[in-house]
Parts: structure tokens; C-alpha cells; sequence
């Protein structure tokens, strides 16, 4: 019998993440304080991040445990299934196998939800009323909403407005599970006024939308912000999907020659690709593990290496990482989770020193990626998750091409329920690749904070 799908039983769920800052030759670089210039303190960060997963951020332990309370929960959707994409292997004509991790069986839909629940968990054991964030596609928003209902905590979401018009249906699965929702920018915060005032018709972005949630928790003591990918604990929570990975591709008599995730923030790769990675620079296992972004947003193919902001509004530390300048407004491509200007620290120093590889995929190549994949496997991907489909059939092609039967790993980081009329345009001949936004990214790229 061919096997199709890899499952692992509930008690074979991780009961630890596993933490890659144990296993870096040399640390990345600190976060600093903008008006310093010195490493920012967890005094700095305890305005806008319960204790516990400020000591999760700056931890080198290895492993770190897993509540009970969060098992729990993660039990309703995990372990997720490990596939063997025998159907488009076979559509593909390649002599590669092709496996996917499929994280769009979450409640929400992604793999987002790993992380949204440790993060109301911990905020709901420090006594915090009221979390803060920022949605691209709305898929982290929806699942920030989703453990907030669960662990009675009320949360309001900035929905970048490009998104907040393409996808109404996620607005309303945010509001079933008791969020309130604001288009971003919003008048609602100085961040967004200011915003407003000089593009009126500005359709939002991960930047400005983060600015104003950070603002709403450093001006409110009873609110926090949760952020939904790019920190070190967020890319430390989505390990649980690698761990299960390994198990199941071990279940598979098999192990990955290459591994592909989509990259927004960094925190869906980082899931799927830190354990093995781990195991490569423990010098136990070597692994290719290649980035996919889009190309109207290339932040690790065509971005600098530098410290800026986390969001426009310059309201967070500044951090060390491939960069496209804090004010560039990326594209309103439909894989909104992939809008952000920067990339994770830890995803762009494992770049700067050689251990991952980057991409880029435009919109009209990643949605016939996802297309044919719909095709073959019968699972709808996401339009960010359509990068990693695409990335991982370009080497699919490729071993064809050499006649190598390779091993390949992909995270199919959600479904695309929620985002039909994004299909529906692709279909209707009305998506349209963007070319590189080389001017806009210039001039974001010269106001780079100067860090001494
Ligand atoms: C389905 C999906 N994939 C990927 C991403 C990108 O985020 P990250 O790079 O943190 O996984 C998002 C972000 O919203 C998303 O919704």
C-alpha cells in the first residue's frame, strides 16, 4: 500500500519547543534601544510582553517546556498530518519525493494558532485584560481572536486595509470569536492619524498596523501586544511542527534533502526548518533549507542586513535584520501575512552566515503553483503558503531535470478558504505580478536608523 498520510497520536504531540539559540555558533546580534543605541533590557520589553515570554525570547536553553494548559489546546488540531504528495509527484513527472506538512487543519486555518495560544496563556497568568496585534491576511488575527475566547481575554486587532476589503470573511470569523477589528491605518492611534495625514488612501501594511497596536499597549497598563511571527519566542512556539515532522518522515523511513517554507516574518519556516537545521549544526544531519518570498516584497533576496525599526511608526526596538526601510509600503499583493518590510533576526542570521538559502516567487507563478497543487492533492493552500508550493516545485523540476530522486519537505502553512477571490481574479485573469519596487525600497532603504 502506498501511504498518503503520516499520523501521529496525541500523546506522540511534542511536549517541548526546541530552541535553535542553543545550537548558533555565535548569537545573532542584540536588539538595540532606539534612543541608546545600547541592547534593550527585559525592563525594556515588560510594557508590551509578560515576563514569561520575555525570558522565552532571550533564552538559550535548548528545550523549552510545553504548559499543560497549552497541550491541551493544542491537541484540538495537533499532531497535523504529514503528507506524501504522490499525486503531484506524479503530475510533475518527477523522480523527487515530495512531502508537506499541513497546518491548515487549526481551528484558524494556519499554523498561527501555535503560537497565538501560548501567548494568551501567558498574558492570562500575569493578569493581562486586553491583548493588541496586527493582521495581514487575517489568518494570525483570527487565531489571536481564537485563544483570546478561550482564555477570556478580550483582543483588538489592526487589519492592514488592503486586506480588511479583500477578505471580509476573516473580519468576520475575528469578530465570532469575540475580537473587535479596526481597518489600520485607523484614526484611532497617533500612529495611524499620522499615517492618514500624509497618504489618505494608504492601504495599510504590516508596519503601520504593528505601530498602532504597539501604541495601544504602551499607552494602556491593563493591554499587552502579541506579535504574530519575526520574535524569537513566536519562531520558538511553530517549532512543534519540525519536531512532529521528523517523527513522521522517520515513520516514513525517510529525511528531508531539502526543506521549503514561505517567509512573510519568518515564523511558519522557522517552524518546519529549525529542528533540522538544529540537527545540521549539531553536525548530525545536513539539510538545504530554502526561504520562498514574494518578489513584490523581497526583504531576504533584495533587502539589506542592517538594524531598523519593526514597524513605521519607529515605536520598537530596532533590530538586526534583512530590511526593505520601515516606510516601504509593499504591493497589495494577495498573500497579505507576506506584506512585512523586515525578516525574523534569527531567519536573517542564519542567511548572513550561510545556513539557509532565499528566493523569490511572483504573485501570477506562486498562484499556479497553488493551483496545480489544488489539482493534484485536493487542499486549497493560502496565497502565502502558494510560495512554498511554488518553491517546492521548482525543485521537484529540477531533480527531474538531473534525474535525482531528492527528498523534499514543504510546510503548507494554511488553507485558502477565506481567500477565494483572490482564486477567483487569478482565475479571471485579473491578479497582476508587480516588479520590484526599486525606487520606493531606495528611498525607504536611506532612512536606515544610523546605529553607531
Ligand atoms: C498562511 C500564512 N502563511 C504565512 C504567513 C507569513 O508569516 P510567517 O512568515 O511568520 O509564517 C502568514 C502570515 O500572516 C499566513 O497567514
Amino acid at each position: 500500500m502506498d501511504t498518503i498520510k503520516y499520523v501521529l497520536s496525541e500523546d506522540q504531540m511534542p511536549t517541548r519547543w526546541y530552541n535553535i539559540a542553543a545550537d548558533l555558533p555565535a548569537p545573532p546580534p542584540p536588539p538595540l534601544h532606539p534612543g541608546t543605541g545600547q541592547p534593550i533590557g527585559p525592563d525594556d520589553l515588560a510594557p508590551l510582553f509578560p515576563m514569561e515570554l520575555i525570558k522565552q525570547e532571550v533564552s538559550t536553553e535548548r528545550t523549552i517546556d510545553i504548559p499543560e494548559e497549552v497541550q491541551s489546546v493544542y491537541r484540538q488540531w495537533r499532531p497535523t498530518p504529514l503528507y506524501r504528495a504522490r499525486r503531484l509527484e506524479q503530475a510533475l513527472d518527477t523522480p523527487a519525493k515530495i512531502y508537506y506538512k499541513y497546518e491548515g487543519v487549526s481551528p484558524a486555518g494556519s499554523h498561527k494558532p501555535n503560537t497565538a495560544i501560548p501567548q494568551a496563556y501567558y498574558n492570562k497568568q500575569e493578569g493581562v485584560k486586553r491583548l493588541a496585534t496586527e493582521t495581514g491576511a487575517g489568518q494570525w488575527g483570527s487565531s489571536l481572536a481564537l485563544a483570546g475566547a478561550l482564555f477570556g481575554i478580550e483582543v483588538v486587532v489592526y487589519m492592514v486595509k488592503v486586506s480588511y476589503g479583500q477578505k471580509p470573511y476573516r473580519r468576520a470569523l475575528m469578530e465570532t470569536f469575540g475580537a473587535k477589528v479596526i481597518a489600520s491605518p485607523s484614526d484611532s492611534t497617533n500612529a495611524g492619524r499620522q499615517i492618514l495625514a500624509e497618504h489618505p488612501n494608504s492601504t495599510g501594511s504590516l508596519g503601520i498596523a504593528i505601530s498602532e497596536a504597539v501604541e495601544v499597549a504602551a499607552t494602556d497598563p491593563n493591554t499587552k501586544y502579541a506579535l504574530g511571527s519575526v520574535l524569537n519566542h513566536v519562531l520558538l512556539h511553530q517549532t512543534v511542527i519540525g519536531q512532529e515532522a521528523i517523527a513522521q518522515l522517520e515513520m516514513a523511513g525517510d529525511y528531508p534533502d531539502i526543506i521549503v517554507g514561505c517567509t512573510g516574518g519568518g515564523s511558519n519556516f522557522s517552524g518546519i526548518a529549525f529542528p533540522f537545521i538544529g540537527a545540521k549544526l549539531r553536525g548530525e544531519r545536513d539539510v538545504r533549507v530554502v526561504a520562498v518570498e514574494p518578489a513584490a516584497c523581497p526583504s531576504l533576496t533584495k533587502g539589506r542586513y542592517a538594524y531598523d525599526f519593526g514597524d513605521t511608526g519607529h515605536l520598537t526596538p530596532l533590530v538586526k535584520m534583512h530590511t526593505l526601510g520601515s516606510t516601504f509600503i509593499p504591493p497589495g499583493i494577495h498573500a497579505g501575512g507576506l506584506r512585512y518590510h523586515g525578516m525574523a533576526p534569527l531567519v536573517s542570521h542564519l542567511l548572513d552566515i550561510g545556513q539557509i538559502e532565499a528566493s523569490a516567487v511572483q504573485q501570477l507563478d506562486a498562484f499556479a503553483a497553488g493551483v496545480q497543487f489544488a489539482r493534484a492533492e485536493g487542499i486549497l493552500p493560502a496565497p502565502e503558503a502558494n510560495h512554498a508550493v511554488a518553491g517546492a516545485i521548482a525543485e521537484a523540476l529540477r531533480c527531474k531535470e538531473a534525474g535525482e530522486s531528492k527528498t523534499i519537505l514543504f510546510n503548507l502553512c494554511g488553507h485558502g478558504h477565506f481567500d477565494m477571490s483572490a482564486y477567483m481574479d487569478y482565475m479571471a485573469g485579473k491578479l497582476e505580478n508587480f516588479e520590484y519596487p526599486e525606487e520606493e525600497i531606495a528611498m525607504a532603504l536611506a532612512g536606515l536608523p544610523s546605529v553607531g
